[in-house]
């Protein structure tokens, strides 16, 4: 079973659609097995943006995700990364399809409520940079069984 890592930024947090945004995951039959509110220090902030952290906008990037507080969480479910991924659209809410979660609810590209890893190796590092082995909750829903077939694993 695959999981990413889901941020909840500062904007989703203010705008009070935490819940509504943690639904659609849910609706969708992944499982919350991690979650977390908090702060994001710079040091944390240029840790997880390592690879944007030369980039001309990457001040404000920190500035807006250091800015207030977010919610980190760990889903879990087959081939969550791109499902996820897919579920957020594109990176601005200006070119994300409506269905999407940033297709509906942003209009914005730094202010695009919700970050998701984009691979493996990226789930895994964020994963680490967020959570302690310790504050994972693995668990098996009941429900498994009316989600997907016995073969789709
Ligand atoms: S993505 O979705 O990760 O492939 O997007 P990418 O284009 O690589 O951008 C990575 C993160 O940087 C943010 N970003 C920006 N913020 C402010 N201004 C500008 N111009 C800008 N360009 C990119 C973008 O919101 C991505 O944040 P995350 O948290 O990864 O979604």
């Amino acid at each position: 079973m695959e999981r990413t890592l889901i941020l909840l930024k500062p904007d989703c947090v203010q705008r009070r659609l935490t819940g509504r945004i943690l639904a659609r995951f849910e609706d969708k039959g992944l499982n919350i097995v991690a979650m977390k509110m908090m702060n994001v220090t710079p040091e944390l902030a240029k840790k997880h943006y390592a690879e944007h952290v030369e980039k001309p906008f990457y001040p404000t990037l920190e500035e807006f995700i250091t800015g207030g507080p977010i919610v980190a969480a760990i889903l879990e479910g087959l081939e969550v990364i791109r499902v996820v991924r897919e579920m957020l659209g594109a990176t601005s809410g200006l070119k994300a399809a409506a269905g999407t979660i940033r297709g509906d609810f942003s209009s914005s590209r730094q202010m695009n409520l919700v970050h998701a890893s984009d691979g493996p190796e990226a789930a895994k590092r964020e994963i680490e940079l967020y959570f302690k082995s310790n504050e994972i909750c693995a668990q098996e829903l009941t429900l498994r069984p009316w989600l997907r077939a016995g073969d789709e694993a």
